[in-house]
C-alpha cells in the first residue's frame, strides 16, 4: 500500500487519498480486461499481464519535469516554430492523451501492414483480445486523425511491445509521431501559372516516388521533411553533430528513410520517416493532399541527450533520478549523474519565516547546500501556511540525504540536519518549529 503524507494533497482526507491511489488504471479479472475505464472481453489472444497493465496511466510523457516530457516539449516547440499559420499561430495540434488500446485495424491494416507481417505476431505484441491490442506504435492513430480532418499533428504516447529485456529495451516506451498533409498550393506557394504544377500523375512507382505522385511534388515533400527533421536533430543534439540519411522500408511510407546521428563516435538511429502511402490518405477520405510522416522514440532521444544509461530509470520515482530534471526550461542542458545505490535518509524541517524581513526559499536552498554539501540530494518545500492570528507564515522543507559511496547513519544525518537548523535560525532569522 502507498502511504501518503496528507499534507501533499491539502483538502483531502486520508481515506480519500488512499482510494484515489488504489484505483487501478488497468486490470485483468477473469476474462474481463479493463483499461482506463473501458472494458474488453479476453480470448485466446489475450496476453497482457497485471504487471504490464500497471504501467498504464503513469503517463510519463505528461509528468511535469520528467525527462521524457522535456524531450517531447522540445520536439513540439520545434514543430510549432517551423510551421505557423498566416496569423502566426502553431499549425500542429498535439494529441498526447489518446487511449492506448487500439484495434488491429488501426495498428496494422490502416497502415497497410500485410496480414501475414511478422510485426502482428502474438509474441511481439500485447493483445487485449483478437481485435484489440495495446498500440505498438503511435502511427496507429494516423488514419483516425486524418479522417477527423487534422492536417498537421503530433501524437505523443506510451507504446507496448514484447521485446528483449536489456538496458535499452522495456515493454513500455514512448513515441512521438508527426504527420503533415499539404495541398498543391501549400507545397508550391502561388505561382502565376498554377496549371503547370500538379501533385498527382499516373506513373510508375520508382525508388524515389510512388506511382501516383509527380516526381517534383515528391521531391519537394522530401526536401521539406528532411529539412524539418535535420533542424530538429541539430537543435537538440548540437549544430556540429554529424548526421546521415539511410534508406529504409516501412509499409506505410514510400520512399522511407532513417535519420542517424553520430554520438561518441557511434551512429545512432534517431527516427523513421517518409512520404505517406497515398492509399492511407485516400482510405481516410483525403483526395487532394500529399503527406509526410515521422516517428521517434522518446526514451532513445532522452538517453542520448542526457546520458541516461538504463531505460528502466525513466520509471523511477526515486528523487535521486527525478530531481536531476527539475527545471522549467526543457532546453536546460544536463548530464545525468548515477544515483547512489545506498538508501536515502529523509528529514523534515519546519520554521516560521521572519516577519519583517525578506525571505526566499532559494536562500534556504543555498544554505542547505553549503552546510550539507554533497550529502544533500534534494530539498523541497512540502508545506506552507499562514497562521491567521499570528500573521506568520510557516514553511516545511523535506531534505533527502544520500551518500554516493556509502551508507549514511541516522546520527550523521541528524548532525548535519541540526547544523542546518542552527544556521537557518541565525542567518535567515527564521524560528524553528520542529524537525524530525
Ligand atoms: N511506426 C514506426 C515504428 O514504430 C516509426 C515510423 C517510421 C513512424 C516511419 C512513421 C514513419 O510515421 O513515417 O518503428
Amino acid at each position: 500500500m502507498v502511504v501518503v503524507c496528507p499534507r501533499i494533497l491539502p483538502g483531502c482526507r486520508l481515506s480519500q487519498i488512499t482510494r484515489l491511489l488504489s484505483t487501478k488504471a488497468a486490470s485483468v479479472n477473469g476474462t474481463k480486461v479493463e483499461v482506463l475505464g473501458r472494458e474488453y472481453t479476453g480470448d485466446h489472444m489475450t496476453n497482457v499481464t497485471p504487471h504490464l497493465l500497471s504501467h498504464i496511466g503513469r503517463d510519463l510523457h505528461l509528468q511535469p519535469h520528467h525527462p521524457l516530457r522535456h524531450v517531447a516539449q522540445r520536439v513540439t516547440q520545434h514543430m510549432y516554430r517551423q510551421y505557423l499559420s498566416p496569423r502566426g499561430n502553431p499549425l500542429f495540434s498535439v494529441h498526447s492523451q489518446l487511449h492506448p488500446v487500439v484495434t488491429t485495424h488501426q495498428n496494422f491494416d490502416s497502415l497497410l501492414i500485410p496480414k501475414d507481417h511478422v510485426s502482428r505476431k502474438k509474441s511481439d505484441n500485447f493483445y487485449i483480445n483478437e481485435t484489440h491490442l495495446l498500440r505498438a506504435h503511435t502511427s496507429a492513430h494516423q488514419s483516425e486523425l486524418i479522417s477527423m480532418g487534422f492536417d498537421n499533428f503530433l501524437v505523443i504516447g506510451d507504446v507496448y511491445r514484447r521485446d528483449d529485456i536489456d538496458a535499452s529495451h522495456y515493454p513500455v516506451f514512448h513515441q512521438l509521431e508527426g504527420v503533415r498533409l499539404c495541398t498543391l498550393k501549400e507545397l508550391y506557394g502561388t505561382h502565376q501559372n498554377m496549371d503547370a504544377y500538379h501533385l498527382f500523375e499516373n506513373g510508375e512507382r520508382t525508388e524515389d516516388h510512388q506511382g501516383v505522385h509527380s516526381a517534383e511534388a515528391a521531391r519537394r515533400m522530401e526536401a521539406e521533411l528532411k529539412g524539418c527533421l535535420l533542424g530538429l536533430a541539430t537543435s537538440l543534439f548540437g549544430q556540429d553533430t554529424e548526421v546521415r540519411w539511410v534508406d529504409a522500408y516501412f509499409p506505410f511510407t514510400h520512399p522511407s528513410w532513417e535519420l542517424e546521428v553520430q554520438i561518441n563516435g557511434e551512429w545512432v538511429e534517431l527516427l523513421g520517416c517518409g512520404i505517406m502511402e497515398q492509399e492511407i490518405l485516400a482510405n481516410a477520405g483525403v483526395q487532394d493532399k500529399i503527406g509526410w510522416a515521422f516517428g521517434l522514440g522518446l526514451e532513445r532521444w532522452a538517453m542520448k541527450l542526457y546520458g541516461i544509461p538504463d531505460i528502466r530509470l525513466f520509471w523511477s520515482t526515486d528523487s535521486g533520478f527525478l530531481s536531476q530534471f527539475r527545471f522549467d526550461d526543457p532546453a536546460t542542458p544536463v548530464t545525468y549523474k548515477a544515483v547512489s545505490k545506498y538508501n536515502p535518509c529523509i528529514n523534515d524541517i519546519s520554521f516560521w519565516l521572519p516577519k519583517d524581513q525578506q525571505y526566499e526559499s532559494a536562500d534556504f536552498y543555498d544554505l542547505v547546500r553549503s552546510v550539507g554539501g554533497s550529502l544533500v540530494e534534494q530539498v523541497n518545500l512540502v508545506d506552507s501556511f499562514t497562521h491567521p492570528k499570528k500573521q506568520l507564515t510557516s514553511h516545511c522543507y523535506r531534505i533527502v540525504y544520500r551518500h554516493m559511496e556509502r551508507v549514511l547513519t541516522q546520527e550523521e544525518v541528524n548532525d548535519v540536519h541540526r547544523k542546518i537548523e542552527q544556521e537557518a535560525a541565525s542567518s535567515l532569522q527564521v524560528s524553528i518549529r520542529c524537525s524530525e
